[in-house]
């Protein structure tokens, strides 16, 4: 399979980068990113995320995106001023050969321009037909511990990396809740405009379930394939009410208990009760060896079986679409032990797309000598090193 990855990237005025032009060779070896807190190592990672759909590694504004100068005087206003535009450009090889693909913002707007092969794109998405990314962050690393909505967020990126309508139907489902639960909450009492929207409710709603569901299993098929058999193998299991349902019934079936349980909320929901459904989702995850969940699992284990997902949404992607996406390790090595980090290095490298890792600690990268191209970053400047 062709290599995939990036050959050159160019910022401007994008978050502690003034400027940034920065040549990699197509040799498309793991990218070793090291330095002090706040040196600018997350920042490229990000800039990297912003070549796909959506709002990038870390969901950021567009405006905080955007390179800040000036400071901060206590007790004076603060003189910050913000440059309107910020881009990112990269030269890409895919396996539809070379592509330049750019975004930014025009206006200092919340909205952004994307450019392909020297076009203006119409929709975000035609990114994805370039290019895909995946990541891991440090904020994950307290996924199965945290809050239900992150989780449910990590969940629908996963879906929609599979399923190109995902985001419309939770977009869709999101907009008929939200007016069915104005009309409720201001007294209104129109049944067939209630009804209307419950329509739609279901409609998208079961949808939703039904592809979260598909992608999940897709997914299981490719955990712990291979070199991953050295990582903890996760069972995901979702929780969700129509999630659930889906799995013990037909679909239309569900349709009309999800409709009838609409209906029958109507008066509670009204008075200040919660609803259940697409938008209280969530899914646990189960460490099959020592059938425990993870969230009762040792950090370093519950960062292993992130890793499995990954890997095997990795793998299933590069199956079904035909080519591998790049992956944005942010703080990778941290709470894995030596063995699982060099068993993790010696997955990586053999992958056919560029790996982009990050660390702290060169010393942690020391296994990839020689395999891997290292830089130092240092007040937002990369240096080639020449050995680990
Ligand atoms: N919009 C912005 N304009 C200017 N600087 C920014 C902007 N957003 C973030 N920064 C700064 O960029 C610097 C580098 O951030 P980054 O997250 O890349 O650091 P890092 O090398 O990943 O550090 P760590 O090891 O702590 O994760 C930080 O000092 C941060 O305050
Ligand atoms: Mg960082």
């Amino acid at each position: 399979m062709e290599k995939t990855g990036v050959i050159q990237l160019r910022l401007a005025n994008f978050r502690s980068y003034a400027f940034l032009d920065m040549a990699l060779d197509e040799s498309f070896v793991p990218i070793v990113l090291t330095g002090r807190n706040g040196a600018g190592k997350t920042n490229i990672l990000e800039s990297i995320s912003f070549l796909t759909a959506g709002r990038g590694l870390r969901g950021a504004r567009l405006s905080d995106v955007a390179r800040r100068t000036g400071h901060v005087v206590s007790a004076e206003p603060a003189i910050i001023q913000l440059p309107a535009r910020w881009s990112v450009s990269a030269g890409v090889r895919t396996r539809h050969g070379f592509s330049k693909i750019g975004t930014g913002t025009v206006d200092g707007s919340e909205r952004r321009q994307i450019r392909i092969d020297g076009r203006t794109a119409v929709k975000q998405s035609e990114l994805g037909e370039i290019m895909r990314c995946l990541w891991l962050t440090p904020a994950q690393d307290r996924l199965f511990c945290g809050d239900p909505v992150s989780r449910r967020r990590f969940l629908d990126r996963l879906v929609q990396a599979f399923d190109a309508n995902h985001t419309n139907r939770l977009s869709a489902y999101n907009t008929a809740f939200k007016q069915w639960s104005c009309l409720l909450r201001e007294g209104c009492s129109e049944k067939a405009w209630l009804m209307g929207l419950e329509e739609q409710m279901v409609a998208t709603g079961v949808a939703i379930a039904a592809s979260r569901l598909d992608v999940v299993e897709r997914i299981s098929a490719y955990l712990n394939t291979g070199e991953e058999a050295l990582f903890p193998r996760p069972e995901i299991i979702l929780t969700g009410m129509v999630e659930q349902a889906l799995l013990q019934k037909a679909a239309v079936v569900v349709e009309d208990e999800f409709a009838a349980y609409l209906c029958r909320s109507r008066r509670a929901y009204a008075d200040g009760a919660g609803l259940t459904g697409p938008h209280t989702a969530d899914f646990k995850v189960i460490h099959a060896a020592k059938a425990t969940e993870a969230s009762l699992c040792s950090t370093g284990e519950q960062k292993a079986l992130l890793l499995s997902i990954l890997l095997a949404q990795m793998r299933a992607q590069t199956q079904e679409q035909g080519q591998c996406p790049l992956l944005l390790l942010d703080e990778v090595g941290a709470h894995l032990d030596a063995f699982r980090r060099d068993a993790l290095f010696d997955i990586l490298k053999n992958l056919p797309t560029q790996v982009w890792m990050t660390g702290t600690d060169a010393a942690v990268f020391a296994y990839l000598k020689n395999q891997a191209q290292f830089f130092n970053v240092e007040d937002s400047m990369l240096t080639l090193q020449k050995v680990a």
